[in-house]
């Protein structure tokens, strides 16, 4: 039998070399055991020191302990090392390739009813509007009976509505009502001149391709000394050639009824359909405002005039992008949509 000593040198030479050479923590596992372990070469020698001569246990015991410790230090150093591997072999495969293009983020765009409207808003701001705003749920008074329509009146059931049960409240059917709220408000601070658009969801029992249950119209007012009929004509033509970019577009005034207005008109644009004819579409109605109306809303018919306008907003959509069928623009579906970012 070799003496502890050399023992020891030829544990610590084979140590030196297996675990300069391990390569994954499992394999570093059971080199450690073959070292340290309940059998292992270093635990049988501190085994044996029970056998020798009470002289020899020191020396013998301090040496097994340094080369047991020097084998620690190569166990760490080898954990050391594997785990940098690891690390570095991780970063490789999951590294980011910084110069490839970025991938577009999908942001999305904005509605195309929220863009005509803005348009529609910016042009009249040139025109001098502001723009106002009223409930969406309206009492009957500013709905029907401060525009002329009192209870019982024929002109209700044209624009059929979402009543709330038990209640004097309407879900609003015209953007009308703020004429009204606005010329009260205005009226106590002093009363005109007033200009100012109005655009909101308005809601009636209709259905079809042209007609949807819920849709948005843009009401207009303009009160002043000397407003007639004719600032009215000018201010949409105006607004129609700036909205379509069309310098020649027409457009025509029907006479109508609506209680609120006298005269009251029905507008009309010039629209070319897809075969190319050109057709009329009604887009809004408008008048000169009643003078019963100006006096609901506090406001003096002797001494100030205006006129009104309701228009349609997905009318005026649909005809800017060439859309068919109104209902498209509430079905949320994503393959219409995107065609507008
Ligand atoms: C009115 O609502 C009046 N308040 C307009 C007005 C204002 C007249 C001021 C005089 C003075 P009318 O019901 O015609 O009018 O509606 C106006 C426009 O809203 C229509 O020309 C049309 O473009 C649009 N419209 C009406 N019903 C629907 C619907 N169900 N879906 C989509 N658009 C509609």
């Amino acid at each position: 039998m070799s003496s502890p000593d050399v023992t020891l040198v030829a544990i610590l030479v084979d140590a030196t070399a297996t675990l300069g050479a391990v390569k994954s923590m499992p394999e570093l596992e059971q080199v450690k055991a073959k070292y340290l372990g309940k059998s292992g070469s270093l635990t049988e020698q501190l085994k044996s020191l029970g056998k020798l001569p009470p002289e020899e246990k020191k020396t013998t015991g301090a040496a097994i302990n340094e080369v047991k410790s020097q084998v620690e230090t190569l166990i760490n150093d080898a954990k050391t090392r594997i785990a940098n591997a690891e690390l570095a072999s991780k970063l490789a495969a999951e590294s980011i390739d910084v110069t490839l293009p970025g991938r577009n983020p999908g942001i999305g765009g904005l509605h195309p009813v929220t863009r005509a409207l803005e348009r529609i808003e910016s042009l009249f701001a040139t025109m001098g509007f502001s723009v106002a705003d009223g409930p969406e749920i309206e009492n009957d008074y500013y709905n029907f009976t401060a525009l002329n329509t009192p209870p019982n009146h024929p002109a209700r059931s044209m624009q059929d509505t979402f009543y709330l049960a038990n209640s004097e409240h309407v879900l609003r059917t015209h953007t009308s009502p703020v004429q009204i709220r606005h010329m009260q408000a205005q009226a106590e601070k002093g009363g005109p001149p007033i200009r100012i658009i109005c655009p909101g969801r308005v809601y009636r029992c209709d259905h079809d391709a042209t007609h949807s249950p819920m849709f948005h119209q843009i009401e207009g007012l303009w009160v002043d000394e000397g407003i007639s009929l004719a600032d009215l004509k000018g201010t949409l033509t105006q607004f129609f050639r700036a909205f379509f970019e069309r310098d020649d577009m027409q457009i025509r005034f029907r006479p109508s009824f609506f209680p609120f207005v006298e005269p009251g008109v029905e507008v009309d644009m010039e629209w070319e359909n897809k075969g190319g004819k050109i057709k009329w579409l009604e887009i809004g109605g408008a008048g000169v405002v009643h003078p019963q109306v100006l006096r609901n809303g506090g406001i003096d018919p002797e001494k100030y005039s205006g006129f009104a306008f309701g228009m349609g907003l997905d009318r005026l959509a649909m005809l800017k992008y060439g859309v068919n069928d109104l209902r498209l623009f509430f079905e949320n579906d994503m393959r219409f949509l995107s065609q507008f970012r």
